[in-house]
């Protein structure tokens, strides 16, 4: 008659996250590793005591309803707690400042998905904002969404955004580092500041402009936001190329790849390898040193590569999905720790310089810096990007 115990283990908790579910049910005798916690822990899952209440069903009589009734007062029954009732909140407006390959591309998909009621999109080219709002709009025709898109050049059309992402500048050309382009994107930053003091002054907002990190300390020190709302876009895109990377290294599908990278959009990026899991397993269960240092590789000189094959600017696509995931953690559509660009301010041993690190968002910006544990060698490489990016901003003698 007694159930078999179970050993839960982390890749019970990834199966959890893959089929979207945020609970996982512990029965009692249910023995649950210290690596199943600390996966839990990453991925936003809640371990929660069961059994738990199922949905009732949908047609009852009078009996039925007394039954259930006095089930749900018995000792066993979990009230779900409110933290645990995820619901998506669809933003009032967001605002996209360059509708570029992936301002466009990001209005796209948050139309799409129908994440806010109002999508504004500004860029400097005459009738480029104003030609993808329209376009956007012709097309909701065919979804049904009811996000309506409004673009142009005028900066005040992000007025009252709750969350704005900020594309503008010039893209890499083949040879051209990101770093090469602080000069002229710091004076288009500067300007979307600006906007963004004037008109969305309580906006979270998402940097994407390169070079990132930089671009991010920037944002920073012209609008005088809090850390907690400016925030930079690298680590959603670069760990999902290092995730994609290991997944065809591996021959499985990305989504068995947990993979995370920290540090910067650059050369300094941090791919974890020792947080790593294929399947629920580390790294070298299914990958050689030298594979496994070709991933590493790959995640790093990705968006070059798009870069290389393009000739006239960088990726569009994975930027813009790897924005709305932030977008999506800020409305409470995933949970869970996700790399991000902040200012460290002594997490990590690091402080005064904007990099990537794994966060809590939610619609106040980041709510928390979580600090993993990393191995000697990751924890160096974290305090090498750091030294880089001040020392390009010349911050460090
Ligand atoms: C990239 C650019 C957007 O990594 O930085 O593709």
């Amino acid at each position: 008659m007694n159930k078999a115990k179970r050993v839960i283990g982390a890749e019970h908790v990834e199966a959890v996250r893959r089929s979207g579910k945020v609970r996982l049910e512990v029965m009692a005798g249910d023995i649950v590793t210290d690596m199943a916690r600390e996966t839990a822990e990453r991925l936003g899952i809640q371990l929660v005591d069961g059994p738990l209440e199922r949905p009732a069903p949908k047609q009852v009589d009078g009996g039925a309803a007394m039954a259930r009734g006095l089930y749900r007062r018995a000792p066993r029954w979990i009230a779900p707690r409110h933290a645990e009732a995820r619901s998506a909140r669809r933003l009032a407006k967001l605002g996209l400042i360059g509708a570029g390959g992936v301002g466009a591309n990001i209005a796209h998909l948050a139309a799409n998905g129908d994440m806010a009621a109002e999508i504004a999109l500004v860029d400097i080219m005459p009738g480029m904002a104003e030609a993808v709002a329209l376009d956007l709009n012709h097309a909701s025709g065919i979804t049904g969404t009811a996000a309506k898109a409004v673009g142009g050049m005028d900066l005040s059309l992000i007025a009252g955004s709750d969350v704005v992402v900020v594309t503008a500048g010039r893209p890499r050309t083949p040879g051209m580092s990101r770093a090469d382009l602080i000069g002229v994107n710091t004076r288009v930053i500067q300007q979307a500041a600006e906007a963004l003091k004037a008109f969305a002054p309580n906006a979270v907002v998402i940097v994407v402009t390169n070079p990132l990190d930089e671009m991010t300390v920037e944002m920073l020190r012209a609008t005088g936001f809090p850390r907690e709302r400016v925030l930079g876009m690298a680590g959603t895109l670069d760990s999902s190329r290092f995730r994609n990377a290991l997944a065809q290294a591996a021959g499985v599908t990305p989504a068995d790849v947990e993979a995370i990278t920290l540090g910067s959009h650059g050369d300094e990026m941090a791919p974890i390898v020792s947080r790593a899991r294929i399947k629920g397993r580390p790294l070298d269960v299914y990958l050689s040193k030298e594979q496994i240092d070709a991933c590493v590789k790959d995640a790093v000189t990705g968006g070059g590569q798009v870069v290389a094959l393009r000739k006239t600017g960088s990726a569009t696509l994975a930027p813009a999905h790897a924005s709305i995931e932030l977008i999506d953690h800020i409305r409470g559509a995933r949970a869970g720790a996700v790399p991000v660009s902040v200012m460290l301010e002594g997490e990590y041993g690091i402080s005064g310089v904007v990099l990537g690190v794994p966060c809590h968002l939610g619609a106040t910006g980041v709510l928390e810096v979580e600090e993993l544990k990393l191995s000697p060698e990751e924890t160096e490489a974290l305090k090498r990007a750091a030294d880089a990016i001040a020392g390009r901003l010349g911050l460090k003698g």
